[in-house]
This record gives C-alpha cells, sequence and structure tokens, in this order.
C-alpha cells in the first residue's frame, strides 16, 4: 500500500494504493487513488502479465517471477501514468492454518470504559495461546469476536463500559520461508513490500458485501492452482483456507482421461456447456482434429471427469472447511469468484449440490476497473486494495504482521564463498614471529 513516487509531467500528483497478486495464471496489479478525506479509495488501473515461475501461489522459480511482477507493475505504470514503488501483496501457499485462541483481561473491581490499551492487552493474552513452530510465523491476527461481562458478539469494545473482556482470535500461520521467497520475489522487481494479505481474505473482501458478510457467507475463489475459502459471520472472517486445487487441475483431468492434448482440454473446458445435469444429450459426440490427428469423445464422459473435481473440491473439501469454522448457518450462501467461476452454470450446478444460494461474483468495484479487466479472476487483485484501506481504518481489525522474521538481504543469490585456506605451519611460525618482533 502507499504513496506515489514520481508522477510523469503533466499528470496528478496523488497518493496512491497499490495491490500486488501473484496468481497461478496471472500476476495482477490494482492501483487507486486516495479519495480526499472520505477515506475511500478509487481504482485508477489494473496492469497484468501471464505467471511465470509461480504455481500454486508458491514462488517455484526466482527470476521468472521477477520478470512476470516486473511486467505486470509496467503494465500498471504504462496505464495510470505513475511510477509505483511499493505495495501490498497477495500471495496463498498451500500451507496455510488457521488457529483459534482465546484471551481474557480483568478491567477492575468496578465496571469501567474500555481503552485501546485493554484491547492490545487482551490480544497479547489470546497469542500467549498460540504456539508457532520454528519454521512458520504468524501472518495475521485477526480478532472473531470480544466479549463484555459474558455477552458475546461485541464487534468493537471500545469505549464500552464493563469488567471483563474476553476475545475470540484467530492466527493465520504460514511457513516463513514462503513468505520470504515472496518478499525476495517482489523486492528484486523493485517493489517495496508494504504488508502481506492472504488470498482468501482479499479475496472475500473483494467480493463480499457487507450485508453478506454480517449475515454469515462463505467465499471460494477457483483460480488456476489454487481455491481460498474465507467463512464470514458477524462480519468477521472465523475461517481462512486455501486448498491446493484449481482449474488447472480439471484441464489436466480432461486432458490425461481423454487423452487429448492440455491446449484442447482447456478449450473445450470454457467453451462446452459442462454442468447442466438435466439434458439428453450426454451421448452427443464432441470431434476435433488437431495436429493432423483426429479426436471424439462423448460429452457425457466429459461431464463425468469434470464434474468428478468440482464435486470432490465443494462437497468434501470446501464443506469440511465450512464445518472447521465452526459457523452454523450461511445464510447469504456460498459466493464464487477467481477464473473457474466464469464457467456457465457453475453457480446452479453447486446451488443444487450443496443446497445453499450460490452467486457468482466479479469485484465489487468492478464499475471502476477497465472493461477488460473486471471479471471474477481480478476479485482478489481488488480486495487487497479494500484489505489496505480497513486496516488504516481500524488497525485492530487485522492485525499487522511484524516483518522482523524477513531477511532483507535475500541470500539466495549471495556469492558463494571462496573456502577459507587453513594456515600452514610454516605460516603459523611467521605470524608468532610477526607478533613477538613487530
Ligand atoms: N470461461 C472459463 N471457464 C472455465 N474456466 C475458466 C474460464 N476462464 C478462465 N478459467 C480458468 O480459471 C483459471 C485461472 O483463474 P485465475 O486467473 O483466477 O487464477 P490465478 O489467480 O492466476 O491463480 P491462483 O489464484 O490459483 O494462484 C484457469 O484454470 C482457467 O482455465
Ligand atoms: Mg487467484
Amino acid at each position: 500500500m502507499v504513496k506515489k513516487t514520481s508522477a510523469k509531467s503533466g499528470y496528478r500528483d496523488p497518493e496512491v494504493l497499490v495491490g500486488l497478486d501473484l496468481g497461478t495464471s496471472k500476476v495482477t496489479v490494482v492501483v487507486a487513488e486516495r479519495d480526499g478525506p472520505s477515506g475511500e479509495a478509487q481504482i485508477i488501473g489494473v496492469g497484468q502479465s501471464p505467471s511465470e515461475g509461480i504455481r500454486k501461489g508458491l514462488i517455484v522459480h526466482l527470476d521468472q517471477a521477477v520478470r512476470s511482477v516486473r511486467q505486470a507493475v509496467g503494465d500498471a505504470e504504462n496505464m495510470v501514468g505513475l511510477k509505483l514503488s511499493e505495495a501490498t501483496v497477495s500471495f496463498s501457499g498451500c500451507d496455510v492454518q488457521s488457529l483459534r485462541s482465546k484471551g481474557m483481561i480483568s478491567l477492575g473491581r468496578s465496571p469501567r470504559t474500555v481503552i485501546e490499551v485493554d484491547i492490545a492487552r487482551v490480544i497479547e493474552a489470546a497469542q500467549a495461546d498460540v504456539s508457532v513452530p520454528n519454521n512458520q510465523i504468524i501472518l495475521h491476527t485477526i480478532p472473531v469476536e470480544y466479549s463484555l461481562d459474558g455477552n458475546s458478539g461485541i464487534d468493537d469494545p471500545l469505549g464500552m463500559t464493563g469488567m471483563r473482556l474476553d476475545i475470540d482470535l484467530e492466527s493465520v500461520i504460514v511457513p516463513s520461508a514462503t513468505v520470504q521467497n515472496v518478499f525476495n520475489c517482489v523486492e528484486k522487481a523493485g517493489i517495496t513490500v508494504t504488508g502481506f494479505v492472504i488470498k482468501p481474505l482479499a479475496s472475500a473482501l473483494g467480493a463480499m458485501t457487507h450485508e453478506e458478510s454480517m449475515a454469515g457467507a462463505v467465499t471460494v475463489d477457483i483460480g488456476g492452482g489454487t481455491c481460498g475459502v474465507a467463512v464470514f459471520s458477524e462480519g468477521r472472517p472465523k475461517s481462512l483456507a486455501v486448498i491446493p486445487v484449481g482449474g488447472d487441475h480439471i484441464t489436466n483431468d480432461v486432458a490425461s482421461v481423454l487423452k487429448i492434448p492440455m491446449i484442447k482440454a482447456e478449450e473445450i473446458k470454457k467453451e462446452v456447456d459442462i454442468y447442466s445435469n438435466d439434458r439428453e444429450d450426454q451421448d452427443d459426440l464432441l470431434e476435433f482434429d488437431h495436429m493432423g490427428k483426429n479426436y471424439s469423445y462423448s460429452l457425457g464422459e466429459l461431464t463425468e471427469i469434470v464434474q468428478c473435481r468440482v464435486d470432490e473440491l465443494f462437497t468434501s473439501l470446501v464443506r469440511t472447511e465450512i464445518a472447521n469454522s465452526g459457523v452454523p448457518m450461511l445464510p447469504a450462501g456460498l459466493i464464487i469468484t477467481g477464473g473457474v467461476a466464469r464457467s456457465a452454470g457453475l453457480d446452479k450446478y453447486l446451488s443444487r449440490a450443496l443446497d445453499m444460494p450460490v452467486r457468482v461474483s466479479s469485484p465489487l468495484d468492478a464499475s471502476r476497473m477497465p472493461p477488460n479487466k473486471n471479471g471474477p479472476e481480478y476479485t482478489c487483485a481488488a480486495g487487497i486494495i479494500r484489505y489496505a484501506l480497513e486496516q488504516e481504518r481500524d488497525p485492530y481489525r487485522y492485525l499487522e504482521q511484524s516483518m522482523d522474521f524477513i531477511t532483507t538481504k535475500p541470500t539466495v543469490r549471495d556469492p558463494i564463498q571462496p573456502p577459507i585456506r587453513k594456515k600452514s605451519l610454516w605460516d603459523s611460525f611467521v605470524d608468532v614471529v610477526k607478533e613477538l618482533f613487530y
């Protein structure tokens, strides 16, 4: 997130916020301009590049990933006419854990007003209960619910009166090496990292309306290599998870089972209406030629392969995440976003399978985004801006992670040191003589 560096001559001199989403299929940069005293920001540009060196949200080839980030940043800079220098970065990785803990503090023998220090103290008390392995770090600390004198459901206790303050805290834990690699990649591309946000949180903020998050809803962002799940209730995230399955798995399944080239499988997946269950044309043959070879398969075969993967993802994996969140009901239902949400009929198919309302979501800020870059695959990137703004507005909503664990000088490319030569007996003798006589 942050301040502009320099504007090209003739351009405005605004304060901007920048979100950088490292996706499996594409890297996206969203630039927003602060909207004066309202505390809001307007998206003014979106840059993008095909993603190289990033798989399932993890950096797998540093130099390729750096190139992708540079290209996306350059694309955004051209669009907005500003030189960008800093960004809040969203990433995923498959090793994301959400841990719940509880904390309690006494406010005194007689009721008194809750002040900011009390909130910091009760958060600290809950954090003391979280044990983090050496190779992991807490990326987000999120107060899920406060109680005052046993009355639960308090959204913000600041300024309220009571004798005892309780908190339910969620800690999102990720491997520190994953974060370090993302940091190295972005800094090497010339962008200073001002914050991190885990993708399911950014996607939920980018897609879910305030009413939905208050009533209870789940956002599922299905991208190329990952699926981010965020369960919200009473306006707060109750659980955040990343499932290492995305649209590319559907393509792989289609290609390997039907024995057709990947490029064709990707095309067919997007073009054929796969999710209409109640039709009689399942025996219809779909045929095509590719590099001189003829391929033929039935619509029924294709449907079975794709639905099998989608059923596993939603009725097993996503359902488990919803159950783990502890939220008993989600009246506002399921919100699907990410590239796979573009699949025709997927919303109706999932609504039947899960027996809940389902809607496809593009970014809530879509009207302010370029028309060709405002579909569901941009929700996460747009959500980063909302995350940065919410964090500024209420620093206790999503607590800033400490960046102390980051090594600012990447060690991965440090030159290999020449081996230290062992001293010979003669060298040691000369050293002693020098010591004695000089
Ligand atoms: N019309 C469509 N129908 C079905 N799938 C689609 C369609 N358009 C794009 N996809 C799929 O969406 C996926 C890419 O989505 P997206 O751009 O959201 O991924 P990403 O954000 O780069 O990846 P991730 O979030 O997993 O790291 C690809 O698997 C692509 O095949
Ligand atoms: Mg994504």
